[in-house]
């Protein structure tokens, strides 16, 4: 049996390594979500307590990935938020393929939804899914998803762009893989990574939420140096850039332009 027990000071230490890794403030409030997902992966690894389970996040990689993961929401859905997607499907009239980027993709539910939007309308384009956590990452590549997580996508699309469970896959359903090959899956930490190329459209949805304020205008300003101009930045409903320095107007809730 693991000793779970943590002391104010290794609380202070793990929130610290949570904020250097991945941005996110864990106050007070975070304790008991914290504890319980600490305990958790203290079960599952068989560490006997606190402090060895700090040793082994500072010489053990996987693990340390394992830890930051068990720190964050990933909570995502289909078609989440989507009056952003209604807009640009209104808005634009591409001429070349779009470059689409869904920063903090989770487990590609986000990615998908737009996709799968944006392939109905006849849209070119390719979509960059990213996220700080490997699991995330990984169910995303394989684009599975419980039935009664695709409630929210309508009927028809439904139809032409999923694939339904069969035997043991019964209950699930698969994103085609013509759909599966417009969006790739790749390791970024917004905190510390450069972006490699340049979008047109950039997704940033409930993850800037966790951040502080010098946090989110490190991140902001990132992103936008990606941004072309003219393209579009789309933060989380609860969230905007209220506060921040940035070069972008307003053209609906939570969603801005490059001038
Ligand atoms: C709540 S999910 C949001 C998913 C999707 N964008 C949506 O709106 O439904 C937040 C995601 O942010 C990721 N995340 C947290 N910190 C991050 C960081 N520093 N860099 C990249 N991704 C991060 C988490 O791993 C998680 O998958």
């Amino acid at each position: 049996m693991s000793d779970t027990r943590i002391s104010p000071e290794q609380y202070q230490k793990l929130s610290q390594i949570v904020y250097k890794e991945s941005g996110i403030v864990l106050n007070e409030k975070k304790y008991n979500l914290l504890v319980a997902r600490l305990a958790k992966r203290m079960r599952k690894t068989r560490i006997p307590n606190v402090s060895a389970y700090i040793k082994r996040i500072a010489s053990d990689e996987k693990e340390f990935g394992e830890f930051i993961d068990a720190t964050t929401t990933n909570h995502t859905y289909f078609f989440r938020e989507n009056k952003h997607c209604e807009f640009l499907l209104r808005t634009l009239k591409p001429e070349k393929p779009l470059k689409i980027w869904s920063a903090a993709s989770s487990s590609g539910e986000e990615p998908f939804s737009i996709a799968v939007q944006f392939l109905d309308q006849n849209f070119e384009f390719s979509i960059l899914a990213s996220d700080v956590s490997d699991s995330m990452l990984n169910l995303g590549r394989q684009a599975v998803y419980p039935v009664e997580r695709v409630k929210e996508v309508p009927k028809p699309m439904l139809h032409t762009y999923f694939q339904k469970g069969k035997n043991s896959r019964a209950g699930y359903v698969r994103m085609k893989p013509f759909v599966r090959e417009r969006v790739t899956f790749a390791k970024h930490n917004l905190l510390s990574d450069e972006p490699k190329e340049m979008y047109d459209i950039i997704f940033c949805r409930n993850v800037m939420i966790y951040f502080d304020a010098p946090t989110r205008q490190k991140v902001v300003t990132t992103l936008l140096r990606a941004l072309h101009p003219g393209g579009y930045l789309f933060v989380g409903l609860s969230e905007s850039l209220h506060g921040l320095d940035h070069n972008v107007t307003p053209v609906v809730p939570s969603g801005y332009r490059k001038k």
